[in-house]
């Protein structure tokens, strides 16, 4: 594994394209050996302030003070902590959607996210959505077919696939949000709070996929505030006073 440095000059903003995934090189990173089984993604000691307004009224909210996290190839763990504690922060960090201020992340090649809040264009449909994104992972156009298909029929909203996201429920957009999370088969997969809005089979379906996935040696990090969900995981880490904790 080779040690990267990311801080607020170095770090490059992930990709224009929301949910996308994200490869580290895009990020002036060295990837980590997609061969290694441990880890394949690594945050050490990352810091986070939050800067607001200007002098003399400029406020300061340090959100990480030192957070470490590894995920190994074939585990799913959880990301807990308590509301505006910094899990969204560090999901963002990690993907490289946003600069930490000190710390390093190292990553294998190819990691996929799914933000908390869908960032989806309202006037494309869900056709138009995986086609556009599968361009962006440099898919061929067989295998995003492929893939759109098997997502549609895993997550249950084919007859949603030619509406416009502006006209779909909320739930739906989860689906495509997660949808383009996985189209691109990532290594790594950074999910914050991917089921919210979800009914209770595609909740399910959820952790049958993310189930698949951990047999398939893939790792998935999720944000989750459902105690219910626990024993799903490997194990959780919590992010507490800007700090991770494992529990
Ligand atoms: N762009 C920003 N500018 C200033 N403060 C921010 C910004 N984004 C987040 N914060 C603050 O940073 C803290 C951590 O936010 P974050 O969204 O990472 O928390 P979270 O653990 O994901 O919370 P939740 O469980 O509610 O999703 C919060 O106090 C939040 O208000
Ligand atoms: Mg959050």
């Amino acid at each position: 594994m080779r040690p990267v440095t990311t801080n607020g000059a170095t770090a490059r903003t992930a990709s224009a394209m929301p949910g996308a995934g994200v490869s580290a090189a895009d990020r002036n990173a060295p990837a980590l050996d997609t061969h290694a089984v441990c880890p394949v993604l690594r945050a050490e000691g990352v810091t986070k302030i939050y800067r607001r307004g200007v002098w003399p009224r400029r406020r300061e909210l340090q959100v990480l003070r030192g957070a470490n996290l590894e995920l190994c190839a074939g585990e799913v763990v959880g990301l807990v902590g308590e509301n505006g504690s910094g899990k969204s922060t560090l999901m963002k960090i990690l993907v490289g959607a946003l600069d930490a201020d000190g710390g390093s992340i190292s990553a294998v090649d190819r990691v996929g996210y799914c933000p908390q809040e869908p960032l989806l264009y309202d006037r494309l449909t869900c056709d138009e959505h995986l086609e556009l994104f599968g361009v962006a992972y440099e898919m061929d156009p067989d295998a995003v077919a492929a893939a759109s298909e098997a997502l549609y029929a895993s997550l249950g909203f084919a007859r949603w696939r030619a509406v416009r996201v502006e006209e779909l429920s909320g739930g739906t957009r989860a689906k495509l949000n997660l949808a383009l999370a996985l189209l691109s088969d990532p290594d790594v997969l950074l999910l914050d709070e991917p089921y919210a809005g979800f009914d209770w089979d595609t909740y399910l379906r959820f952790w049958e996929l993310t189930a698949e996935r951990r047999a398939a040696g893939r790792s998935v990090l999720v944000v989750s505030h459902f105690v219910t969900d626990n024993e799903r995981f490997d194990r959780l880490v919590e992010l507490r006073d800007g700090k991770t904790v494992s529990r």
